[in-house]
């Protein structure tokens, strides 16, 4: 029978594919213009390159934890930012079941993500973009299962677009626990940026149903489940701040085992946003309008919410938490050895 090996959470930011230097020179240039002023503290440069150091032993021990565990499949939750989807059509959840999909490794852009048209794009050779198998049994198995239990997941057969390649969230995860990218991985995208987004409470719910449903499947396969993005940022917020205490609560759920405590407070956690101005609707939602839950960068966390209701139960092990003050973005990284 198909079985889950392990569970693993970690962000994804490109923060963490870039140098102590760019965390410095980038944080400055990002606030330089005056537009962003953030309530957050700076770092010297000495703290920044332990900071630095910290997030990619983190890295490293994620990397050998799966390794470790020999997974036949990775199942990765991650969210789509307008690079398969955008709002001509915005699944909450969509499965890809395809035998193949490719994308950038990191980033369709060199550096840091600066503003719009500064960016330069990278050149699409075999260094910054590969392709990825899938796992079309397991992934169509796995659609019908949980459309048994009552989740109406929205698949895709193919890319829906192949030049864009597949998000981030999934790409960057992939690049950094299988950096040779040999084992086939599953994207499984949760709306997280836009509102309305899923509540946490769906997420939890869909994370034990898959699990159950992974473990009816006739099948002789060892099943890896990655939760990848967070933990809190919001992306260009005029006064941006580091919420260590959403944060905290996040990764007490990991260490406990409690998966629905970081749901509850996810959907608990309040907006403060006036229907009547019109460019907080649009901040706070991310352009749609509807305004529900916490979306942006921080809306992420329903990636780690899914991916630890499969470990339920069980304590999970936080590798290290770093607040990239730069950014400003706490990174978080965890694994459950036992699921
Ligand atoms: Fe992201």
């Amino acid at each position: 029978m198909a079985h889950i090996s392990t569970v693993v959470c970690t962000s994804h930011s490109p923060w963490l594919f870039a140098g102590p230097d760019d965390w410095i020179s980038q944080g400055a240039e990002r606030y330089a213009d005056g537009k962003q002023k953030p309530k957050v503290p700076t770092d010297s440069p000495e703290v920044t390159a332990e900071k630095h150091a910290r997030c990619m032993r983190a890295f490293e021990v994620l990397r050998k934890h799966v390794a470790a565990k020999r997974p036949d499949v990775l199942i990765i939750f991650g969210d789509d930012q307008t690079e398969q989807f955008d709002f001509k059509n915005l699944p909450a959840f969509n499965v890809f079941l395809g035998a193949q999909f490719e994308g950038w490794k990191i980033s369709h852009y060199l550096g840091m993500p600066k503003h719009g048209k500064q960016r330069e794009a990278r050149p699409k050779t075999a260094e910054n973009w590969t392709a990825i198998d899938g796992h079309p049994e397991l992934a169509k198995a796995l659609t019908v299962g949980l459309m048994d239990r009552g989740f109406d997941v929205s698949y895709s057969l193919e890319m829906n677009d192949p030049e864009e390649g597949m998000g981030h969230a999934i790409m960057r995860a992939a690049t950094v626990l299988t950096p040779a990218y040999d084992i086939p991985v599953i994207p499984f995208l949760v709306n997280c940026c836009y509102g309305p987004a899923p509540r946490g409470k769906r997420c939890y719910e869909l994370g034990r149903a898959l699990r159950e449903a992974i473990e009816a499947m006739p099948l002789d396969l060892s099943v890896a489940v990655v939760g990848s993005g967070g933990l809190w940022h919001m992306l260009r917020a005029p006064e941006p701040i580091l919420d260590e205490a959403f944060d905290g609560a996040v990764l007490d759920g990991v260490r406990s085992g409690n998966a629905r405590a970081i749901a509850a407070m996810l959907d608990g956690y309040a907006q403060p946003v006036d229907p009547a101005d019109p460019g907080a609707v649009r901040y706070a939602s991310n352009g749609s309008g509807m305004v529900l839950g916490i979306g942006h960068g921080s809306g992420e966390v329903r990636n780690w919410i899914t991916a630890a209701a499969v470990a339920d139960g069980k304590p999970g092990t936080v590798v290290d938490y770093v607040p990239i003050y730069a950014s400003p973005i706490g990174v978080a990284f965890a694994y459950w050895d036992q699921v």
